[in-house]
């Protein structure tokens, strides 16, 4: 039944809304399996962790998160750039393979090169009989059903959420992941979609999209990055606002987009001085928060929750926008051009 878009318009939008649901699944099929990977992960000297597209973006968030709640270093490495590092990897290394399919090329030759080298393979995946489970020692099942639209949505959230099941076990309970409160409030920006279909029409004639977010909320801006690329065919570019003085200011223009991603966390002062500093040159700014600002022409507002979980929160809208910014622009949201679900060639 999972196959079906039953009432939605398209597998995306059916995805994204099963998302509140999904995240609670994740990794249910294979509890024990978490507890010895946080097990060893607790005690690792040398962890690296790998996925391509989507599947690294959720690394990404991996390595914030640790950092952050368990001051765990990992290194972040993108599949298709390990065959060039091979010297990363030896007997002491614990390698973290994220993957929707399993079957991604560059994911399993990142895994080989690691394994050659005396690593040992652990793998966060969706497709309990692929390739990648095969050559792990222990595998995390996503348990979301099938993902059919070729723009990752569900998967996404489902690595994020056995990555804080995960760290939370890690971290000795620093990251107060309350799944529960965070499938909620996934439910309520949700229910807020039509307000998100009417701010998207304003991408309609975009020729470039910015998004900033700085912390745990760059890999978001990376991935919504990914999202409007994908689904739109607009220009879109994620970025650490702090760097926009480093070059990307001069881009900025009355011809520009900008998505602030702009929880009211650690991260919001700092944020929100980007933000004017954008607006300051004419770029229209599209703000998500849970804090209204006169520096936004449109807000979308999600609700207050707990510091670590707002990168669940902040992704959907985006999801969303970018949904419907692909039906503006007549684009189809779920097989996008030139683009496969499972790259299986390197
Ligand atoms: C393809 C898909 C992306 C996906 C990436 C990784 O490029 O189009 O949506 O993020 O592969 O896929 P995986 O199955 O390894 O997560």
């Amino acid at each position: 039944a999972d196959a079906y878009k039953g009432d939605y318009a398209h597998f995306t939008l059916k995805e994204i809304w099963e998302q509140p649901l999904s995240i609670l699944k994740a990794g249910e099929n294979t509890r024990q399996a978490i507890e010895s990977f946080a097990d060893t992960v607790r005690v690792a000297k040398q962890l690296y962790i790998t996925g391509s597209g989507t599947s690294y973006n959720a690394a990404l968030v991996a390595k914030h998160l640790f950092l952050k709640y368990g001051k765990k270093k990992i290194e972040a490495i993108i599949s298709s750039e390990a065959r060039f590092y091979p010297d990363y990897f030896d007997n002491q290394s614990i390698l973290i393979a994220l993957s929707q399919s399993g079957e991604s090329a560059d994911v399993i030759e990142a895994v080989k090169i690691a394994k050659n080298n005396g690593a040992d393979i652990f793998s966060i995946v969706n497709t309990m009989t692929s390739s990648l489970t095969q050559v792990s020692s222990i595998s995390v099942g996503l348990n979301c059903g099938p993902e059919i639209g070729v723009a990752a949505t569900k998967s996404f959230t489902s690595q994020l959420s056995v990555i804080y099941k995960i760290a939370d076990l890690v971290c000795e309970n620093q990251v107060g992941f309350d799944i529960q409160k965070t499938s909620s409030t996934m439910s309520k920006v949700l229910e807020s979609s039509s307000k998100i279909q009417k701010i998207s029409q304003v991408l309609k004639h975009a020729s470039d999209i910015y998004i900033i977010g700085r912390g745990i909320h760059y890999p978001i801006a990376l991935e919504a990055a990914l999202k409007l690329k994908e689904l739109t065919y607009i220009h879109a570019e994620g970025l650490p606002g702090g760097e926009l003085k480093h070059g990307p200011l001069a881009l900025m223009d009355s011809n520009s987009f900008v998505i602030v991603i702009n929880p009211n966390d650690s991260t919001y002062t700092d944020t929100l001085t980007s933000a004017r500093e954008i607006k300051a040159r004419g770029a229209k700014v599209i703000g998500i928060s849970d804090i209204v600002s006169d520096v936004y022409d449109h807000w979308i507002e999600i609700p207050t929750i707990n510091e670590s979980a707002y990168p669940f929160v902040e992704i959907v809208p985006i999801q969303l926008l970018a949904y419907y910014a692909a039906l503006e622009n007549q684009t189809d949201p779920d097989y996008p051009r030139n683009l496969a679900k499972s790259v299986t060639v390197k």
